[in-house]
């Protein structure tokens, strides 16, 4: 059996009729760039994840870039990163002129560890960004209040966490702003690249619209240093279709999950998924644990089922930071972590017989890889 990572093209044949409608109501308009359907998407989304406001940008990276821009963040200032996450999360700091700090992370949730975080506190620190890595919520509550006492911005990177829940409140409404990716494999994605920033802050919300939009006030008033970095009206139709299904493609992740953990709960020397209680994990990525894990991707990879190393090198010991001077075992818990990690399919249209196959492929590869 072929059981690949992802499977794209069987979500978009459940939804194909509306989104071929969808798409031909822009061409029918030709209202390309900030048209109809952007805003529509912008309430919407807001709707969804219950914030005030949104604003639709380009991708998760200019999310996260033009959120930290519009705190007023840059050189000299220092922003708090967890270590193990994609590395957009650290670079749109240096982008911005600010130097990421990184922080370990939870060796059972893989994020932020919020006991190290006051450690990595400096009286340069300006903001501190939680990464909701896999569809499962930072643990929010102490981040907050550490963050209120020492009076630093939070910039929640909800990029893989589209409807997850932090003990009731939806990711990306606690921070200063949320920041999501519609990247075609988010549990939210487009037909091409998106993003978007929700905020329940007025002034914010001002500031970012002007940004995405060149800094415009009105089509040739430049107040603000901007940019293009506008959600494009054709990935706003396509998406105003697919949220409309996102709560059951989530539903789906966590049953293939369940079902998953199950049959793993029975086969010594693998580490499944925790999902910490009261909160809604919506399993962007489903990561076991197990010891040779290089054979067992190789062992996978033979007999075809689709996976992938979410993240093999911990941010500190990328090349590209090998100036801010971190060395090996600095975050022994990543570090751990980044060899050990395997993630296997999950979308909403694995079927019960791959997710079958696959945990017996992962029982053989135990034994023979
Ligand atoms: C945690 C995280 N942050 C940021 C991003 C950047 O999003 P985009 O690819 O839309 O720029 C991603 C996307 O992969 C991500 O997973």
């Amino acid at each position: 059996m072929n059981v690949p990572f992802i499977d794209l093209k069987a979500q978009y044949l459940q939804v194909k009729p509306e989104i071929g409608r969808a798409i031909k109501a822009v061409l029918d308009r030709q209202d390309f760039i900030l048209g109809r359907d952007v805003s529509f998407f912008e309430q919407e989304f807001a709707h969804y994840v219950g914030s005030r406001y949104c604003v639709g940008v380009n991708s998760g990276t200019d999310a996260l870039y033009l959120s930290l821009k519009a705190l007023g963040i840059g050189p000299g200032d220092e922003v708090i990163v967890p270590v193990f996450t994609f590395i957009a999360t650290a670079f749109v700091v240096t982008c911005a002129g600010a130097k990421p700090v990184f922080v370990d992370i939870d060796e059972r949730t893989f994020n932020i560890d919020v006991n190290k975080l006051e450690r990595a506190i400096t009286k340069r620190t300006k903001a501190v960004s939680p990464v909701h890595l896999f569809g499962q919520c930072a643990d929010m509550q102490p981040l907050m209040s550490l963050c209120r006492r020492r009076g630093l911005a939070v910039v929640e990177d909800a990029c893989q966490a589209h409807g997850a829940l932090y003990k009731g409140a939806p990711s990306g409404i606690l921070g200063a702003t949320g920041c999501f990716s519609f990247y075609p494999t988010k549990n939210l994605g487009g037909s091409g690249d998106g993003g978007a920033i929700v905020t329940d802050n007025e002034g914010l919300y001002a500031k970012l619209r002007m940004m995405r939009d060149c800094g415009r006030k009105s089509k040739y008033e430049h107040h603000i240093l901007g940019f293009n970095s506008r959600l494009d009206t054709l990935q706003a139709a396509v998406l105003r279709v697919k949220l409309r299904r996102l709560n059951s493609w989530n539903n789906k992740r966590i049953g293939c999950a369940r079902l998953y953990s199950r049959l793993f709960a029975d086969i010594p020397g693998v580490a499944i998924p925790y999902a910490a209680p009261g909160s809604r994990h919506v399993y962007h990525i489903y990561a076991i644990q197990v010891d040779n894990r290089d054979a067992v991707v190789a062992y996978l990879n033979r007999m075809r089922v689709g996976c992938m190393v979410n993240y093999p090198i911990p941010l500190h010991l990328q090349v590209v930071y090998k100036d801010l001077g971190y060395k090996k075992g600095d975050f022994p818990v990543a570090e751990k972590l980044s060899r050990r990690i395997i993630s296997l399919p999950m979308h909403p249209c694995l079927a019960k017989r791959e997710i079958e196959y696959v945990v017996k492929t992962v029982q053989k590869a135990l034994k023979e890889a």
